[in-house]
């Protein structure tokens, strides 16, 4: 029968599940891609590191690696801009197909990327790269793509939310907190990125790129992160009966004069206990879209951590495999709308 063979580039706290979910399931996987899906190469920093991984697979020759006629598909788990932005448009000309997870690769430079998969008709797929397991970039670019949204918004970082959850039940403390969520494989490898908002910021560009149409990249969003909040603020949030969350908010902002304008931003909130985004505890992540027709959906489940996240990696390369065994491609980007971005700090 038919086979995928896929490169995988980084085997870290991801890309270690993919590799074990790949070899478990390999039979189930099989059935429901219409092929078998098959290592043919794993890219990472230090190889001796990895003497859990078979040693015929394992390379540091990414570039070589990605560009192998031997390849059809490049599973990206390494994660920062450069040299993966150039990988992966190496892998996309030599027309593989791409799943990645990097958030921040895909806020700065996804135009780029697009265009490259489209010129080689093939497929880029990056379901895990907001909210974990979570489907919603899914449902934003298919299941909704005859609706019209004005708003997404919600929690889409697992550590600050974990960081909060902790100060809010057990007073834990900030630094112990983000020390624990970093060994639980929630943080980035650089966790200023988490704190500082730069994730949920990459995270909200993504969002409002696909929920609205346009063009909207990490500096385009209104960065607030969690440094500044302390136990007492927690303490005094409390006493109004509330909590504190990092939330990431998207909206489809109509001025007096009926023009349209996007606007993206993140940063602490004070919520009511009784509002369902305060329950959202651990690397949970929660999301609301608000469409015309829709009404109001809510997405709730694991943000981040090793499984969760290899959840969302695995189904995005089933339905690569399932594409390239028909010979078809998934969704490309859609036609831009031209909608302005409003500028930082305006909402
Ligand atoms: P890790 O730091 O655990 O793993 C990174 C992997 O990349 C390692 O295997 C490392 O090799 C490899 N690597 C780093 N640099 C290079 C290089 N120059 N050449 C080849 N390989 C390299 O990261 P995560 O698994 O946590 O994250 C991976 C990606 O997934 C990131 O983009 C992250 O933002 C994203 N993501 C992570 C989530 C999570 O919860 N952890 C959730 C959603 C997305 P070595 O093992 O030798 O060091
Ligand atoms: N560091 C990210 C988080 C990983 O904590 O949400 C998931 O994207």
């Amino acid at each position: 029968g038919r086979v995928i063979r896929v490169a995988l580039l980084g085997c870290g706290t991801v890309g270690g599940e993919v590799v074990r979910l790949l070899t478990e399931q390999a039979e189930e996987l099989a059935a429901r891609a219409g092929a078998r899906v098959e290592l043919a190469g794993i890219a990472v920093r230090r190889p001796d590191k990895h003497p859990e991984l078979p040693p015929e697979l394992v390379t540091s020759d990414v570039t070589k690696l990605v560009t192998s006629p031997d390849v059809d598909v490049v599973v990206e788990l390494v994660g920062g801009i450069e040299p993966v932005r150039q990988w992966l448009l190496d892998a996309l000309k030599a027309g593989k197909s791409v799943v990645t997870a990097n958030k921040a690769l895909l806020a700065e430079h996804s135009a780029e990327l697009f265009e490259a998969a489209d010129a080689a008709g093939v497929d880029l797929y990056f379901e895990a790269a907001v909210a974990g397991a979570i489907p919603l970039l899914r449902p934003l670019r298919e299941s909704m793509a005859g609706d019209r949204i004005t708003r997404v918004m919600g929690i889409v970082n697992g550590t600050t939310n974990y960081i909060l959850s902790a100060m809010d039940s057990t007073g834990a403390g900030y630094a112990e907190t983000l020390e624990e969520a970093s060994r639980l494989g929630y943080a980035e490898a650089d966790p200023t990125a988490d704190v500082d908002g730069y994730d949920a910021a990459s995270k909200a560009a993504i969002l409002a790129s696909l929920a609205f149409h346009t063009r909207v990249t990490a500096s385009d969003v209104h960065r607030e992160g969690i440094a500044d909040v302390t136990a007492s603020d927690l303490a005094a949030a409390n006493v109004l009966g509330r909590t504190v969350k990092l939330l990431a908010i998207c909206e489809r902002v109509t001025a007096d004069d009926g023009t349209e304008s996007v606007s993206a931003r993140v940063h602490p909130v004070m919520i009511p206990r009784g509002h369902q985004l305060a329950g959202v505890g651990g690397a949970y992540n929660a999301v609301y879209v608000e469409a015309d027709a829709a009404g109001e959906l809510m997405f709730y489940g694991q943000g981040a951590g090793g499984a969760p996240t290899a959840s969302a990696v695995l189904g995005d390369l089933v339905a690569v495999a399932r594409n390239r065994v028909v010979g078809g491609r998934g969704p490309r980007e859609s036609a831009h709308a031209a909608l302005p971005v409003r500028p930082m700090g305006q909402t």
